[in-house]
């Protein structure tokens, strides 16, 4: 029973795939885990986050799976991203950068086989536009995201600042909700904003104010098939 509700978020992904989806998006995870582990933790935690983000926004069964897949595979496309870009220890160039930028396409693209995917790969293609319309690939604004993207975005940016990359220190989750706060209705959509700070403001997200990876990772990683050591 308990086994059930620890592992309810990748059961609820689990649930509306076959065996050979369900086979593929894990082998996915794994190639993802063993090339750049930090962003594979990355994607299990804004997963779990943003399905709970969603769920707290009213959004249906469905569509929450559809965040949770969106959140498990939007950085998929890194796969695709040089070695040299991926882990380099100081701040990107203008190039660096745009080779990064690269990643929701790339990610949307590596996703076109699994026939049913088409609304995860719009949530995926669309997680780096911003509400101001600045954003990635399309510069879409306001409205014309979609509002799972919004939801995707703030809660890979939130848990992006919360860790640590090689040129810069994380900020604690105080700072991070204040940043993205002061970035509402720029980057973020007011809505997706209020969501995300509304789940760290009730009582029982206390414990989760802090992003947990090894708690996240311990129920994920105990559903792939083997343990792959890095
Ligand atoms: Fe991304």
């Amino acid at each position: 029973m308990e086994q059930n509700t620890i592992h309810s978020p990748i059961l609820l992904a689990a649930s509306s795939l076959s065996a050979a989806e369900w086979a593929a998006l894990q082998t996915l995870l794994i190639a993802l885990k063993l090339r750049d582990e930090a962003t594979y933790q990355h994607s299990l935690r804004v997963a779990d986050l943003a399905r709970r983000i969603s769920a707290r926004f009213g959004l249906s069964g469905t569509e929450q799976q559809d965040v949770l897949l969106a959140g498990l595979l939007h950085d998929i496309g890194k796969l695709a991203v040089p070695d040299q870009v991926l882990n380099k220890q100081s701040k990107l160039t203008r190039s660096e950068r745009q080779e990064i930028a690269r990643h929701p396409t790339l990610s949307s693209e590596i996703l076109l086989p699994f026939g049913k995917f088409d609304k995860v790969r719009a949530i995926i293609l669309q997680h780096h536009e911003r509400y101001d319309g600045t954003g990635y690939p399309s510069g879409r604004r306001g409205d014309e995201i979609l509002i799972e993207s919004s939801i995707l975005a703030v809660v890979d940016a939130f848990d992006a600042v919360c860790h640590e990359r090689p040129y810069r220190l994380p900020l604690t989750s105080e700072e991070a909700l204040g940043w993205i706060e002061s970035e509402s209705g720029r980057q973020f959509r007011p809505a997706a904003v209020h969501a995300l700070v509304e789940e760290f403001e009730t009582a029982d997200a206390l414990e989760s104010r802090v992003p947990e990876p090894a708690k996240v990772l311990d129920r994920w990683d105990s559903l792939l098939p083997f343990k792959v050591s890095s």
